[in-house]
């Protein structure tokens, strides 16, 4: 039996919160992100998506930010049919994120919303998988950009916006290879040992203002077209979906979590993995 069959129950052309194959550890309040505006990166696609439906679901605003406009469409579409949220797409390549544009999206924040909640930071790419010794400059040069500055410049940017929210939460989406290097893994284990570390100087610098809190997150191995390219030659049956993470996603961005900062979450410890896919 689902533990919250409100949360669980089937919607309308998504199966995502299926009882049978998601154990709800937390159980989210129905409108527990009612009235909140979170910024998610990456929301076209994969775990970002489901994250911003998601989000929706339970009562957000949601800012859907990525590349690939057709992407964000599609999705603020599903959210404007299945949620009375108004979702806003912002189209943009990270890789080119500059103070000029960070600070053009601050402004319409400010403008529109006069806060910000949160911010998922879930855009990420994966680069080859090649040893040190032969990795490309260009390659680690994008790859760092995407998933280590892009996050840094944005939340340093929209720290005014965050910091008129009563209750503000920061999730940078971490890895396995994030906490522990394995070979191969190059650049995209190192920018997530990055983000750990901006997590962390983050938290410790706002922890006095009790306003923003900064978390990092491992959803670990999930169903996605990154997963399917690190592990082409895996079988996605055998590999738990994005909506198997999402109660501690929904943790993460509820006031519920208002009290943890600085912490490093693994997403597995809370919904149990449904399979043995390694990390
Ligand atoms: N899947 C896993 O097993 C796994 C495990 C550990 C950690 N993670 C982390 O979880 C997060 C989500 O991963 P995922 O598996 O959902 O990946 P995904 O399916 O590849 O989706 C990544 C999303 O990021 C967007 N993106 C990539 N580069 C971008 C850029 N330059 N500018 C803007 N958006 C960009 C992509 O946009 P397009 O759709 O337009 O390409 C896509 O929507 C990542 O941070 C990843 O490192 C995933």
């Amino acid at each position: 039996m689902p533990s919250n069959p409100e949360a669980t129950a089937p919607r309308p052309g998504w199966p995502a919160l299926d009882a049978a194959r998601v154990h709800w550890r937390y159980q989210p309040a129905p409108d527990c992100l009612a009235g909140k505006v979170i910024l998610v990166t990456g929301a076209g696609d994969g775990i970002g998506r489901v994250a911003a439906q998601t989000f929706a679901l339970y009562g957000a605003d949601v800012l859907l930010l990525g590349r690939t406009r057709g992407k964000l469409e599609t999705v603020s579409d599903w959210i404007t049919a299945n949620t009375q949220t108004s979702p806003v797409i912002v189209p943009c390549d990270l890789e080119l994120l500059d103070d000029t544009s960070a600070e053009a999206l601050l402004e319409a924040v400010a403008e529109a919303y006069g806060r910000l909640d949160g911010i998922l930071h879930n855009a990420s790419l994966l680069g080859p998988k090649a040893p040190l010794a032969h990795y490309p400059t260009s390659a680690w040069n994008q790859v760092m950009r995407v998933n280590a500055f892009a996050p840094f410049l944005l939340t340093r940017t929209l720290l005014p916006a965050l910091q008129m929210s009563p209750r503000a939460s920061v999730v940078l989406t971490s890895s396995s290879v994030g906490r522990k290097a394995r070979a191969y893994w190059g650049a995209y284990a190192v920018s997530k040992f990055a983000l750990e570390g901006l997590m962390q100087i983050f938290a410790d610098e706002y922890e006095h203002t009790g306003r923003i809190r900064f978390n990092s997150l491992n959803p670990g191995a999930t169903r996605t077209a990154m997963r399917a390219a690190a592990y082409p030659g895996e079988n996605p049956a055998g590999v738990d979906t994005p909506e198997t993470r999402m109660d501690i996603h929904l943790y993460l961005f509820s006031d519920d979590s208002a009290h943890e900062n600085g912490q490093a979450f693994d997403a597995r410890e809370w919904t149990g993995a449904r399979t043995r896919a390694r990390d």
